[in-house]
């Protein structure tokens, strides 16, 4: 199968992990006969130094013509000054917008061979895998009206929460999807005993059960589920929620297993074009150092396989490849313990592309 994937490197260790994973994915490619064919673009603030904006009109065109986005990281101090309308991460946002990806998918397992480097016992921990589905474009972020005004002589804020069915049925349809193609078991978050539009996200997610009875579906309001996260996470399988009560589950979620250089991430739009990324950020602080961890950015091109191209079987090679690599003890900097000794970004690279054989 051929395949066109817009490659979109960024700033920091973007470069450096985005290079990893294209020679995962030449190397996939070899294995099973497909043509991947990789288009570069400029994000960030690599963009603005070189094009006046951190997502240009090239940019954004090659995205919309391709079958699948891979994105470093977008951001770093040299940018830190200039004012929030053209900033690295409003990149970011407008290709979010302009692809209108509005779910956000994040899968978080535990490594048997790194679990010493949890927070949590190893016990709880242990067989932790589950996926946070997370609406990304609606709610409280984005509502209308979101204002300060002045009520009774003194300054109020006011932020509106704001869900339409529509964008409930979609991303619980997404839920239920992702559900069978793992254990099939959908927890879903809200806070309906307070919130208007929770109770309508309630509804709307058992409608949308009735197409899937083959899948599991359990209800969890918000502040229990951010205690189960921790209490029993191997619990779980699909979360899915709303876009405030996601961003704060996904980044209490992240701490479980370790280290952000592990963590992928899918955003998938109604235009079938996905976003694939590593859920950290640009690392300035250890940028163009050949140190990195590329494992996160490699897991986020295979969830691109899975779920952008249903290639689940070299999705599947890839992520074998990671859990073997880490078994045998390779280690990054950044999942390294004191008396180990940590490899380059491209030996862990080279090491993964070893044991897709
Ligand atoms: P960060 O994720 O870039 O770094 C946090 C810490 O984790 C640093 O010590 C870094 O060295 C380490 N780290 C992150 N990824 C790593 C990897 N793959 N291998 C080894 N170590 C890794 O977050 P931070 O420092 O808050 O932000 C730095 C810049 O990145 C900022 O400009 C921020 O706006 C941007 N950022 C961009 C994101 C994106 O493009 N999606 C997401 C988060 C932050
Ligand atoms: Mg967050």
């Amino acid at each position: 199968t051929k395949k066109t994937i817009a490659v979109l490197p960024g700033d920091g260790i973007g470069p450096e992990v985005t290079r990893a994973a294209i020679k995962v994915l030449e190397n996939i490619a070899d294995l099973h006969d497909h043509e991947f064919v990789f288009q570069e673009g400029l994000i960030g603030g690599s963009a603005i130094d070189e094009k006046g904006a951190p997502l240009p009109h090239e940019t954004k065109e090659l995205s919309a013509l391709s079958d699948g986005i891979l994105l470093g990281a977008v951001g770093g101090p040299k940018w830190d000054h200039l004012p929030g309308g053209n900033r690295p991460e409003k990149g970011l946002l407008e290709i979010r917008k302009s692809l209108d990806l509005y779910a956000n998918l994040r899968p978080v397992k535990a490594y048997a061979s790194l679990i010493e480097s949890s927070p949590l016992k190893e016990e709880i921990v242990a067989d932790v895998d589950f996926l946070i589905v997370r609406e990304l474009t609606g709610g409280l972020y984005f509502g209308e009206p979101k204002m300060r005004e002045e009520n009774e002589g003194e300054m109020q804020a006011v932020d509106t929460l704001v869900y339409k069915t529509s964008e409930i049925k979609r991303i619980a349809e997404r839920a239920f999807q992702s559900a069978r193609l793992r254990k099939g078991k959908v927890v879903s978050v809200d806070k309906a005993n307070v919130l208007e539009s929770s109770r309508l996200w309630r509804e709307i997610v058992d409608d949308v059960r009735g197409g899937y009875p083959d899948v599991e579906l359990e209800h969890m309001l918000v502040d229990n589920a951010a205690m189960q996260l921790i209490a029993q996470p191997a619990s779980f399988d699909v979360i899915v929620t709303e876009n405030t009560f996601g961003d704060i589950l996904s980044d209490e979620a992240s701490m479980l297993t370790g280290s952000l250089g592990l963590l992928p991430s899918a955003s998938m739009g109604s235009t079938g074009v996905g976003l694939y990324e590593p859920v950290h950020g640009s690392a300035p602080d250890i940028a163009g150092e050949n140190r990195a961890n590329p494992l996160a950015a490699i897991a986020s091109a295979a969830m691109m396989l899975k779920y952008g191209f249903e290639m689940e079987k070299e999705a599947e090679r890839i992520e074998a490849a990671i859990e073997k690599v880490l078994a045998d003890g390779y280690r990054t900097a950044d999942i390294a313990s004191k008396s180990e000794e940590a490899v380059t970004t491209a030996e862990m690279t080279d090491a993964v592309v070893k044991a897709l054989e």
